[in-house]
């Protein structure tokens, strides 16, 4: 049995982590496909070292460019892998030009396409993740949901074999019932599990001189802050007077908002100590220390609001819409859009008072990765 998973940016990295480990585990064969979305050392390859991923047996070395131009070559490459190699089935992650190029390629190739993060919707057709996510699921073959709502929004979209558990699923001879829909968890909750008990705080602590709860991280890089001047000027500007308060600020730069902040003058504000300190992108391992230590984040990042609820910290989200929504109703997370003004009101109030966690868990029990491992290997048997 062979599997080839396609990843490109680096949430696709950490996620891809816990599920290679399982597919190994289960004596399947994997061959993964680096587009080269990221290609940075500390955007790709320090997530390789750090979290033990198997190496890309191809490399397409895409790189940035526009959508169009970027997604369209991806596309052709990974058909030339696809076509060489007749994978049992692809499986995409996520909701970036990588997934689309990969699930896009694989379908018309009529191989099965398992698309991990399934359903997720924000409702806003501006973002490009919206359209590379409904686009892959709809040629998806499985889908994979990490959440009831992501269930019911393929429901809405007229997906008819919906599963609520693997237990549902199993017993029901699959050939004729493609696409599946099937409620798993979260992967990127299974991580944060182990994250959580290996963590050694010290090292990123002591580097920055961080002290537990007495800091916020922030993280910024979605296209509605990055290309809009205005919009990271305000969340800026809203960091700049945190900051004057007297509160630390830790703000990992992701390199596309950096070259923003190049172009428009904020980065060489950032050299004043009393402003929010400026670091490069750190490793998965530091980063969960920071968002674990951390007493409030503010970030755009779709994984980093999920990983802030895992790690008990509550979040400022600087979008107008999340696709997480049970953060929102748990009182996790905020939503305040690029807005100075609600951006200081939710973190002064989260700094005051952080929410009270019910023992929910909202992403599944931590064996999200071995249920889609198990699953896809049960569809893959099925459809021989
Ligand atoms: C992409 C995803 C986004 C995801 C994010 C994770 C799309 C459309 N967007 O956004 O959903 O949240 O990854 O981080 O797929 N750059 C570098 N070095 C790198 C990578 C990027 O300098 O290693 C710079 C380049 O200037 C590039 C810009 O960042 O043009 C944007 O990169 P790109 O991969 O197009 O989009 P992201 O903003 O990273
Ligand atoms: N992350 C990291 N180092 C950083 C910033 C983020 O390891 O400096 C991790 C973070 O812990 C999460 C993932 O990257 O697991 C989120 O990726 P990103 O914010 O780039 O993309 P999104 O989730 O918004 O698609």
């Amino acid at each position: 049995m062979k599997i080839i998973s396609i990843l490109g940016a680096r949430p696709q990295f950490i996620k891809a982590a816990i599920i290679s480990k399982k597919i190994k585990e289960k004596g399947i064969d994997e061959i993964i496909v680096h587009t080269g979305q990221h290609y940075d050392y500390n955007m790709s390859d320090i997530f390789f070292k750090e979290l033990g991923i198997p190496e890309p047996a191809y490399h397409l070395k895409i790189g940035s460019s526009s959508h169009g131009d970027q997604t369209g070559r991806m596309l052709m490459e990974i058909e030339k892998v696809l076509v060489k190699e007749k994978p049992d089935a692809v499986m995409v992650y996520g909701d970036t030009n990588s997934t689309l190029a990969g699930s896009l390629a694989a379908s018309k190739l009529h191989i099965l396409v398992a698309h991990v993060e399934a359903g997720l919707r924000s409702f806003n057709k501006k973002m490009p993740e919206e359209i590379n996510r409904i686009l892959t699921d709809h040629v998806s073959s499985v889908l994979f949901s990490p959440t009831d709502t992501g269930l019911a929004n393929l429901k809405n979209e007229g997906f008819t074999h919906i599963f609520y558990s693997i237990n549902e699923l199993i017993p029901i001879k699959s050939e004729n019932v493609l696409p599946i829909c099937i409620k798993v968890g979260d992967p990127m909750f299974d991580l944060a599990l182990e994250a959580r008990k290996k963590t050694d705080a010290s090292g990123i602590m002591g580097r920055w001189n961080l002290e537990r709860k007495q800091f916020i991280l922030v993280t910024a890089h979605r296209a509605e802050n990055t290309d809009v001047a205005e919009n990271l000027e305000n969340i800026w500007n809203a960091l700049k007077i945190l900051a004057s308060e007297g509160k630390k600020i830790i703000f990992p730069v992701h390199p596309r908002t950096r070259k923003v902040m190049e172009q428009t003058g904020l980065l060489s504000e950032s050299t004043h100590s009393h402003l929010p300190l400026l670091i490069d992108p750190v490793s998965y391992s530091e980063m969960t220390v920071l968002e674990s230590e951390a007493r409030v984040i503010i970030t755009d990042s779709g994984g980093v609001q999920k990983e802030g609820y895992f790690f008990d910290t509550p979040c400022v989200v600087t979008r107008e819409q999340t696709e997480w929504v049970e953060l929102l109703e748990s009182g996790w997370t905020t939503l305040t859009g690029a807005d100075k003004n609600k951006i200081l009101n939710a973190t002064r109030q989260y700094w005051e008072t952080p929410p009270n966690k019910n023992n929910l868990s909202l992403f599944g029990n931590g064996d999200a990765s071995n249920q889609i491992v198990e699953i896809l290997k049960f569809l893959i048997k099925q459809n021989k």
